[in-house]
């Protein structure tokens, strides 16, 4: 809980005084710069040297429909947020859930797609909230299962890892009892593991969406626009479709 409160005030003190890129900067320019994290399957991840996942191909059918070139920087999770905020980007996809304290620090887009923080164990391990009394849960830092699993009562250590992927190896060494983590990531990570995990409750939902800038209303403006846009022609369904089996958006 202490860190989740040093990163947002940290967050708010590291806001530059320098301009963001306004939309008008960015279409003369001709390319948007986007981060990401690149190590939250299926939603933003490498393969090989090749940034691939749901938001990526997402963002870069954005970026198409506002007639934009993208320039992909990748960051670790923790220093998304921070980065954006000394306008080293122009906006972050990187499965942020909309939080009212992430809210003080950031603006956000509509949502591009909705979720919820689910449990994963091995077989035999805490399946429901209130099974994890007492219980190590491995969770990635600076997320909202951090935050949701420190609101669980009774819960015991609760051990964070600089990535999901290693709150994920955490569990299957058996160095925690439980990772909580995207239920949608969960699933796939449960089906490759055949066996050797198990998916319990879901703990919270959430609505995911792009941060920008606080302030950077044009740039927002836009986005929201090539959202809208891209969920209307078919466009955000073939992509949800061809990582989830089904549409993501918020309903
Ligand atoms: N949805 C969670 C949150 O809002 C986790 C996001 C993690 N994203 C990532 N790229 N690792 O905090």
């Amino acid at each position: 809980m202490k860190k989740v409160l040093l990163t947002l005030s940290t967050l708010a003190l590291l806001a530059s005084t320098a301009e963001a890129r306004t939309w008008a900067d960015i279409k003369q320019s001709g390319t948007i710069k986007i981060a990401t994290e690149g190590a939250f399957p299926p939603f933003n991840l490498m393969k090989g040297n090749q940034l691939t996942g749901f938001e990526v191909d997402l963002a870069n059918a954005l970026a198409k429909g506002m007639g934009l070139k993208v320039q992909w920087v990748t960051q670790p999770f923790d220093n998304l947020l921070i980065g954006l905020n000394q306008d080293r980007y122009d906006f972050v996809i990187a499965s942020h859930g909309i939080t009212p304290e992430r809210q003080k620090a950031v603006d956000f887009s509509s949502p591009h797609y909705c979720t919820g923080g689910a449990i994963v164990t091995r077989p035999g391990g805490p399946l429901t909230a209130a099974a994890l009394k007492g219980k190590k849960v491995g969770v990635q830092v600076g997320t909202t299962y951090l935050e949701n699993v420190n609101k669980v009562p009774g819960v015991g250590e609760v051990k964070t890892y600089p990535k999901d992927t290693d709150a994920q190896a955490a569990l299957m060494a058996g160095r925690v009892d439980a990772w909580v983590g995207d239920k949608f990531t969960g699933l796939d990570v449960v089906k490759a593991q055949k066996g050797k995990l198990v998916q319990g409750d879901l703990l919270f939902n959430e609505r995911i969406a792009m941060a920008v800038k606080k302030g950077n209303s044009s740039l927002l403006g836009q986005l929201n626009a090539a959202l809208a846009t891209a969920m209307k022609n078919g466009t955000y369904a073939k992509i949800s479709k061809q990582y989830f089996g089904q549409d993501v958006r918020c309903r």
